[in-house]
């Protein structure tokens, strides 16, 4: 497994519609622990591929507790959300490209979730609570779409207005 380098806003990348996986082979499996070791290193709860800057229909998920022996971890390829509650949940979201800054962002408390697992085999997932908003911010990642869009628009052109400062900052020196 290797650490990748993320994908910082404004990176194109993140904006994009990313592809959809054709077969779930080594490579795809190899993509996936590589994300997972990219995801825990950097201490996240999910990791979707545009973050590392492939555009593929990939997310990985950790959301163990340690209270919980079970552990809690997801390599999904193509998911898709079939069935969302009426009802919703907010809560404070990150994301490991959009380093510092955190937000509220209202979604469906419950989802339904099929993908294809490691092995490329049709599965389904439900999810509510922390799972369920995680799994829709990676699946919104593979759209193109970041938590901040759903911020009011002057808290999201000021994020973005900063982080596209710092990248040239980081860039230029
Ligand atoms: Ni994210």
């Amino acid at each position: 497994m290797t650490i990748r380098p993320l994908s910082i806003l404004p990176a194109p990348v993140l904006r994009k519609l990313a592809e959809p996986v054709i077969t779930v082979d080594d490579d795809i499996r190899q993509l996936m622990n590589d994300m997972l070791e990219t995801m825990r290193h950097e201490q996240g709860l999910g990791l979707a591929a545009p973050q590392i800057g492939v555009s593929l229909r990939v997310i990985v998920m950790d959301c163990s507790d340690e209270d919980d022996p079970e552990p809690m971890i997801w390599k999904m390829a193509n998911p898709e959300i079939i069935a969302a509650s009426d009802d919703t949940a907010r809560m404070e979201e990150g994301c490991l490209s959009i380093p510092g800054y955190r937000g509220e962002v209202t979604r469906p408390a419950a989802v339904e979730v099929k993908y294809l697992d490691e092995h490329g085999k049709q599965q389904q997932m439900q999810a509510d609570g922390l799972l369920a908003a995680c799994v829709q911010h990676e699946i919104d990642h593979l759209n193109g779409k970041l938590f901040i869009d759903y911020l009011s628009r002057i808290k999201r052109d000021m994020i973005i207005r900063k982080m596209t400062k710092d990248a040239r900052i980081d860039r230029d020196g």
